[in-house]
């Protein structure tokens, strides 16, 4: 469709489906080479199928090993990694008195120091290029809370203090650091909600409705295009105006 990531190498962990994938489809739209880092590897390979110029790898973000494994083959192949999407994330909600502690610690495990495993794995090559975009999944619970989500909402408040605190340490460097705070999107973790809930969350969002996984690749490819290159260390709420 465009040019606006031409040539530019995105990783996107998390992109075998959801909004990642979206994600992933939009910025090969611009010409980026597109790296599907996911722990589901046969989806990841589903996924890159239907997309061109883009390549399947099987990562975990808990796992340092299996990350450091991705950026070498990419490194190898491209000799460049120019955006790093942190988009892998996973919910198990429970109210406060009912969080088990392995609920805790796995959402924590993931979303919060998955995000600082490969940030800090994949930065030393952006460090080289005195160049980078990295974008961060938060999510509007990570700016308001949200009820039976202890674990989640502490680990997106989490990553807008990553975001501004590498926007920081980065920004100097050339690397913008930027974050997304998706309200709520209709990809199968939302639809599963239920009915009196996503209808309380629809009439909620000024718009009257979920936003859809399309939107948020757009604001992902905003923020990591050339377009947003005075855009660092913000978290840009995409919610419809559901906070109003
Ligand atoms: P999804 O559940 O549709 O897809 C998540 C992908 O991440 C899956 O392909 C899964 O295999 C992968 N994944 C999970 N754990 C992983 C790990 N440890 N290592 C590597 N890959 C892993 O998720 P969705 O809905 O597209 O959400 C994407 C991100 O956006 C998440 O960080 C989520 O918290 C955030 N978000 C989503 C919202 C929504 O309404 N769907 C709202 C606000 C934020």
């Amino acid at each position: 469709m465009g040019n606006r990531l031409k040539d530019k190498v995105a990783i996107i962990t998390g992109a075998a489906k959801g909004i990642g994938f979206a994600t992933a489809q939009r910025f090969a739209q611009e010409g980026a080479i597109v790296i599907i880092a996911d722990m589901n590897l046969e989806s990841a390979k589903g996924a890159a199928a239907q997309i061109p110029n883009a390549e399947a790898y099987a990562m975990n973000v808990t796992d340092r090993a299996s990350i450091r494994a991705v950026v070498d083959q990419v490194m190898q192949k491209h000799g460049h990694i120019d955006i790093l999407i942190n988009n892998a994330g996973i919910t198990q909600d429970a109210r406060l008195v009912k969080m088990t502690e392995a609920q805790f610690d796995t959402v924590i495990d993931v979303n919060l120091k998955g995000v600082f495993n490969c940030t800090q794995l994949v930065v030393p090559h952006m460090l080289e290029a005195k160049s980078g975009a990295i974008v961060n999944a938060s999510s509007v619970v990570g700016l308001y809370g949200n009820f039976g989500q202890t674990n989640y909402s502490a680990t997106k408040f989490g990553v807008i203090g990553f975001t501004k605190t590498w926007a920081r340490e980065l920004g100097p460097k050339g690397i913008r650091v930027n974050a997304v705070c998706p309200g709520f999107i209709a990809t199968e973790m939302v639809k599963a909600m239920p009915e009196n809930i996503l209808q309380d969350i629809k009439r909620r969002s000024w718009l009257g409705r979920l936003g859809t996984p399309e939107e948020m690749a757009n604001v992902y490819l905003f923020l990591a295009s050339d377009e947003a290159s005075y855009v660092n260390g913000v978290a840009l709420e995409a919610s419809g105006g559901i906070s109003l």
